[in-house]
């Protein structure tokens, strides 16, 4: 197998290659994301050295780890998450413009043994900033980043064999989570789950969700006003507010969140609205998403809160909210507005 730093040294065409830090570990140690600093790339002019980052699973030691039949199913998708993760790099990371912000794909190695996805360093352009939590202000840069990303894959066709994304995105929608809802106690929730699920399929306007939007996974610039987003295992088609609940359940507390919400959600659908007039939809377009995606929140809510009652009874994400917010999304299917 080709070293990293090898791969890295002839794909930048660079003099010298080195290893700096290791930035976290992936999947029980058989992957690893790591940066490095390239010195005279032939590639790279500036700045020397320079600062790259490589995202890498080792194929052979994942698939050598015994396993069993119980958990196939989600091995499989996790090893396929790194597969998608570098044909969004590959095929779609450079369709996004400085508004949906995402990290530029130096190159992907895919082996018999390694997957290599080597991008640029966001710290090195300025987005060097992380958050676990946020303040309600600072969620706009992240709900314009996704209104932005929405808007610029809206309509994403699934083309049959040819999409190389997930024909859907997320990493918990229902089909993914068998187990999940089996261990479910009876609950409304877990009896309307189909419902709910088809509800978000059944969706008119699609387009690509990032699928995993958590605060963590955003690169902030110092002032926080502007973002890149990281980590694209679960991108694939969905509507929006899938990404919209499950980024505000990730850096808001319940009293922030039901203070708020409807002036954040507001926020994001006039700047949704504004993306996709100045992508040239007509006004009545975008009031019709804005109208579809907005009865659909408190349902991709619920989707969301049944993963977590099958997943983890116990979690810190089964608030009172939270579940104030699914029997909400229940009421709506129930009066069949979906
Ligand atoms: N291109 C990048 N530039 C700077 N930091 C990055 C980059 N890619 C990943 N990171 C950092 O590494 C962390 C983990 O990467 P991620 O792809 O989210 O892996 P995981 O799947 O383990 O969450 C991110 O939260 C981010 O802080
Ligand atoms: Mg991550």
């Amino acid at each position: 197998m080709i070293s990293p730093e090898i791969y890295i040294k002839r794909a930048l065409k660079a003099k010298r290659v080195d290893r700096v830090e290791s930035i976290q570990t992936l999947w029980s140690g058989y992957g690893e994301i790591v940066r490095y600093q390239v010195h005279d790339s032939g590639v790279i002019k500036e700045p020397n050295p320079h600062s790259v980052i490589l995202k890498s699973i080792r194929l052979d030691k994942v698939n050598e780890h015994p396993r069993g039949w119980q958990s196939q199913h989600s091995h499989e998708r996790k090893l396929r998450s790194y597969d998608i993760e570098a044909n969004w790099y590959e095929n779609w990371a450079n369709q996004c413009s400085v508004s949906e912000r995402v990290a530029q794909c130096h190159c992907v190695w895919r082996g018999e043994e390694a997957i290599y996805i080597l991008m640029e360093d966001l710290d090195a352009s300025h987005y060097s900033i992380r958050k676990s939590r946020l303040e309600v202000i600072d969620c706009f840069a992240v709900l314009e980043w996704l209104a932005n990303f929405h808007a610029r894959f809206l309509g994403v066709e699934e083309n049959g064999t040819s999409f190389d994304l997930w024909p859907r995105g997320t990493y918990w929608y229902l089909s993914t989570r068998p187990d999940e809802w089996q261990a479910m106690a009876e609950s409304p929730l877990k009896a309307y789950a189909s419902k709910i699920d088809l509800a978000i399929e059944n969706a008119s306007y699609k387009t690509l969700v990032h699928g995993d939007a958590k605060v963590a996974n955003f690169c902030f610039s110092a002032d926080l006003r502007q973002v890149s987003a990281v980590d694209f295992q679960y991108v694939g088609r969905g509507i929006g507010v899938q990404d919209v609940a499950y980024f505000l359940g990730s850096c808001l507390n319940e009293a922030t969140l039901s203070g708020n919400l409807s002036y954040l959600l507001e926020y994001y659908f006039s700047e949704l609205s504004r993306c996709l007039m100045a992508r040239g939809e007509s006004p009545d377009f975008a009031e019709k998403v804005v109208t579809e995606w907005d009865a659909l929140f408190c349902v991709a809510w619920a989707d969301f809160h049944r993963f977590i009652l099958g997943w983890s009874p116990e979690h810190a994400k089964n608030t009172a909210f939270s579940r104030e917010m699914a029997t909400k999304g229940i009421e709506c299917i129930l009066r069949g507005d979906r």
